[in-house]
């Protein structure tokens, strides 16, 4: 199975049809994926708890009671994932901050032991107005990926000018995620690089 995770409150924008293109590709490719939109889940914003670390990095589990272990459980499980967001103020959309704030905080130091552990994760930012910022936010992205011990893959910019392109390669990147199959680890360290 093959998480791809949306975070933009319109349900027919760039971002969905990002979505869309990411599950055709993986489908094609005979895998299965599973599309989960952020902005229909219940994702609430990091309570900072106690002096700043609480039950995240003792127990790597949140004490808030919404859709974050069904999340942490699903990319456990996923051959690949996809994070795709709308690109806000440079920045991933603020669904997308919040989950990925909230996982980083209980994944990012169990290390090789992290739900997301030498995956290949697909980073789509979708910049619907100017395309200013695009490059900020999959650098945030990015960051976020090295943190909790994934392999950022693809990092993909979409905007209302190269929309079609995009997508089309989108299409391919999930595609090429299920052909060119999981990353090996190596003595339980991650190989960061790309297999030919
Ligand atoms: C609060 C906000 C901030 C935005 N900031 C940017 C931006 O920095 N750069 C950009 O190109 N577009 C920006 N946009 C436009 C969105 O990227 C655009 O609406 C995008 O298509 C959103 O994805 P959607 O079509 O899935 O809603 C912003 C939109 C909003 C609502």
């Amino acid at each position: 199975m093959y998480a791809i995770i949306t975070s933009s409150p319109n349900t027919d924008g760039l971002t969905a049809a990002c979505g869309k293109a990411a599950l055709r590709g993986i489908e094609n490719s005979g895998g299965t994926g599973q599309i989960i939109d952020l902005c229909r889940e219940k994702i609430e914003s990091c309570l900072t708890c106690e002096d700043g670390w609480g039950e995240c990095i003792r127990e790597n589990r949140c004490v808030i009671d919404d859709c974050l272990p069904m999340l942490q459980e699903t990319l456990k499980e996923a051959e690949g994932i996809f994070l795709i967001t709308p690109v806000y103020f440079g920045q991933p959309s603020e669904h997308m901050k919040y989950f990925c704030d909230r996982f980083r905080r209980c994944e990012a130091f169990r290390k090789e032991k992290s739900s997301v552990a030498g995956k290949k994760i697909n980073l789509v930012a979708a910049a619907g107005g100017s395309g200013n910022g695009t490059v900020s936010c999959l650098s945030e992205l990015e960051t976020w990926c090295r943190h909790v011990s994934a392999v950022p893959f693809e990092r993909i910019g979409i905007t209302r000018y190269n929309r079609d392109q995009m997508l089309k390669f989108i299409e391919w990147a999930g595609a090429d995620m299920v052909a060119s199959g999981t990353l090996k680890n190596s003595g339980g360290s991650v190989i960061p690089l790309r297999p030919k």
